[in-house]
């Protein structure tokens, strides 16, 4: 079976470190490049956050492309109290080498997908900043599908509404959930049973060199939530969550759903409103979105797959 080619738009953070493990361990994904956002951190953060990452799998063979500094409207907001004064907390991983490469996340973005006539998956796990002005600017480089981690049906994270990718810049959710691309959102509700437990770290440890990295991560990103959302029981694996979209969909439980972004300024801003109940005076459905998954494999999965990078 051909991979599917995609291109992850971050903002590593921890579980964006995760998902770029996930999608370079996964033969059913060709992972084209990663471009990178402010979101957990700033842009100089999160880009060298993957460019270290690649460095230390020996996979500088894939390109960084840096994107937005910040939202489209408004102020930058970063999730250091999460991720750490250098967005990636935990493990000693040296500076970057290499550099981004010189053209815009958003050029390269263009670039790439017309270059593949369209045929490349987009997975933003980010605030979407990078792929509003991608549709903005050029409008004729549309990618296939786009899988973002993002939203949710029920209770937010950054405010009991908004989970944190959307509330980050709504302006730019609301572009993307109304471009007409195929577009699934993969939101709390999921993510949410998504966990990695301390259990999990541990066999992670001895899983090899990489696998001894992600035990580090996991041990300062479960802190976190053991303060701030101890009823979970773990850290929810946000956007590896994406990328398993892609490679095993057979695991989660997609539906059709209409899905609008509250782009207010008050308890509202960054809310996805998201129904996929075929409501009375409802309107058609225009993306997709999550509403189920077998945690329990995806979390074998994870850790398999790390396994694999040795
Ligand atoms: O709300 C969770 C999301 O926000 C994840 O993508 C995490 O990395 C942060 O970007
Ligand atoms: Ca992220």
């Amino acid at each position: 079976m051909t991979p599917t080619r995609i291109i992850l738009d971050c903002d590593p953070g921890h579980d964006d470190a995760i998902a770029l493990l996930l999608a370079l361990a996964s033969p059913e994904v060709e992972l084209l490049g990663v471009t990178t956002v402010s979101g957990n951190h700033t842009i100089a953060r999160t880009t060298a956050n993957a460019l270290r990452l690649l460095e230390f799998l020996d996979r500088t063979d894939v390109p960084v492309a840096a994107g937005a500094a910040g939202p489209l409207v408004r102020p930058r907001v970063i999730a250091e109290y999460v991720h750490g004064v250098t967005g990636m907390d935990g493990p000693d991983l040296p500076p970057p080498v290499g550099a981004p490469i010189e053209r815009h996340a958003v050029q390269y973005l263009a670039d790439t997908i017309r270059g593949y006539d369209g045929k490349v998956t987009l997975v933003p796990t980010g605030p979407l900043t990078n792929i509003a002005l991608l549709l903005a600017m050029y409008p004729d480089a549309r990618p296939e599908r786009i899988v973002l981690m993002g939203g949710a049906i029920g209770e937010g994270n950054r405010t009991p509404a908004a989970e944190f990718n959307i509330w980050a810049d709504p302006e730019a959710a609301r572009r993307v959930f109304e471009s007409g691309i195929e577009t699934t959102m993969i939101g709390l509700d999921v993510t949410h049973q998504a966990l990695v437990t301390h259990a999990h770290a541990e066999r992670l440890r001895v899983a090899g060199r990489v696998g001894k990295v992600v035990g580090e991560l996991l041990d300062f990103y479960l802190r976190f939530h053991e303060l701030r959302w101890p009823e979970l029981g773990g850290s929810p694996m946000h956007d590896p969550v994406a990328v398993l979209e892609v490679i095993r969909p057979d695991l989660l439980d997609v539906r059709p759903a209409r899905i609008d972004i509250d782009c207010g300024w008050e308890q509202g801003r960054g809310r996805t409103n998201v129904d996929y109940r075929d409501r009375e005076d409802g309107l058609p459905p225009n993306n997709r979105v999550a509403v189920g998954i077998d945690a329990e494999a995806f979390a074998e999965l994870l850790i398999e797959r790390i396994s694999t990078l040795g």
